[in-house]
């Protein structure tokens, strides 16, 4: 069923989504609906009153985490973590990690994800992109910044992978993962207030324990925020990524031996971001008073959310939206989502996924799925973020006595 009018191959190739029932007659930007948790909400689905709401303060984050707020996913939201902080509390925060995610800081790491990258790809025609590539990749780069030790970074992509289910596992199967997770970055903060270091982790211990300028609570709940976010994203991203270019071998072709490589792939970044968003839906907010917005008024408690999955694909502000065009321009989406809360990581995300398909253009113009795609294993309905279990590629072309099944002699 595509009750609220998904585009179809999103909703069809790229993995289930939270699968909410309308109730009563839906107006075009704004539904009213039933979550998968049974709760009921508000899901905006236009481009321009998602971006309306999402910069609007009479919609509550702290509000959105209370115990008796309507929820969407099973999974309760720290209240203590950034995301569920509004402003002055937010803004406070949000200004204590800002710096490592600022255009020049992410650049400095670009070249450290480059040679990773080459060095990942080289010398195999085959590989797992998920397991393979977008997981080390992505628990290198999150690592790096948080300055978790070298050493350490496949320990943590370990403990990630089975406590937010990136490659395995149910939700009910998660639980004691997190726990081991959640353990492992208690010994991460301790260590960093005994030895605090130049990166994230010993800039926040260090706010902690002199200026005070968090509290224990918020200094757990960021850095689990940050090394979640960080790793699970960046890995739907380019494997959602990467599906949609095997479905369009025409524009992974044109990518591929674009004369200017980097250029065309920035551009390309923008548009598969807004064609297969790794997070379909915003988190949820509360109105803390009545709201109209168009037709409807959102009642003082109600909840909300922003599907930026629809709002990508809203004809009003992307003409031919269904459509996968590499060169749009600008490819404008709310896939970092708008206003206080967006995304503190899209720089490094948009940098990982550029070098991430450059280099892999570089090593494999020749790129073929070795699943058929509508067979691919997708990550369950009720996570946060989206994306394809494994994903198996040729990186190079079978060679032609494989294709006719003639063997070496
Ligand atoms: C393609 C990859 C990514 C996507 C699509 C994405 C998407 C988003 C979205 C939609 C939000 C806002 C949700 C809302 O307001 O309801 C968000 C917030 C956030 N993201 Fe990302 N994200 C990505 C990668 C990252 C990375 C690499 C980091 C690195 C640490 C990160 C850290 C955060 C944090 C800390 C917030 C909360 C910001 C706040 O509440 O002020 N994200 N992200």
């Amino acid at each position: 069923m595509n009750p609220l009018n998904l585009p179809s191959r999103t909703a069809g190739q790229h993995g289930p989504l939270p699968d909410f029932l309308p109730t009563g007659d839906g107006v075009a930007d704004i539904t009213p609906v039933v979550a998968p948790t049974g709760d009921r909400i508000w899901l905006v689905t236009a481009f321009d009153l998602g971006r309306a709401v999402l910069t609007d303060e009479r919609f509550s984050r702290a509000a959105a985490v209370a115990p008796e707020a309507p929820a969407i996913h099973p999974m309760r939201p720290d209240p203590a973590a950034l995301t569920s902080l509004d402003p002055p509390q937010h803004t406070r925060l949000r200004r204590l990690v800002n710096r490592p995610f600022t255009p020049r800081a992410v650049a400095a790491l670009e070249e450290g994800i480059r040679r990773q990258a080459r060095r990942l790809l080289a010398g195999r025609d085959r590989i797992d992109l998920v397991a393979q590539y977008a997981m080390p990749l992505s628990a290198a780069t999150i690592c790096r910044v948080l300055g978790v030790p070298e050493a350490e970074h496949a320990r943590f992509a370990g403990l990630a992978d089975r406590a937010l289910g990136v490659t395995t596992g149910t939700f009910e199967e998660q639980g004691p993962a997190r726990d081991a997770l959640r353990a492992y970055i208690s010994e991460l903060i301790d260590r960093a207030r005994r030895d605090p270091g130049e990166h994230v982790l010993g800039t926040l211990a260090t706010a902690y324990d002199e200026s005070g300028a968090l509290s224990h609570d918020e200094l757990t709940a960021l850095v689990e925020l940050l090394l979640n976010a960080g790793y699970e994203t960046s890995i739907g991203q380019l494997g959602l990524a990467v599906v949609s270019l095997l479905e369009h071998p025409e524009q992974w072709h044109r990518l591929a031996t674009a004369p200017h490589r980097e250029a065309a792939a920035a551009a390309a970044v923008e548009e598969l971001l807004r064609h297969a968003p790794v997070v379909p839906m915003s988190f949820t907010r509360v109105a803390r008073q009545d709201v109209r917005l168009g037709t409807v008024v959102v009642r003082a408690g109600e909840a909300l959310v922003v599907s930026l999955l629809h709002a990508n694909f809203d004809a009003r502000a992307h003409r031919d939206p269904d459509r996968l065009d590499l060169t749009r321009c600008p490819a404008r989406h709310l896939t970092f989502g708008h206003g206080a809360h967006t995304c503190l990581g899209a720089q490094l995300a948009r940098t990982q996924l550029r070098v991430a398909l450059e280099e892999l253009a570089a090593a494999a113009p020749d790129l073929t799925p070795r699943t058929p795609l509508p067979s691919l294993h997708w990550r369950q309905p009720e996570a946060v973020v989206r994306g394809p279990l494994t994903l198996p590629v040729n990186l190079a072309l079978p060679r032609p006595e494989a294709a006719t099944g003639r063997r070496h002699p």
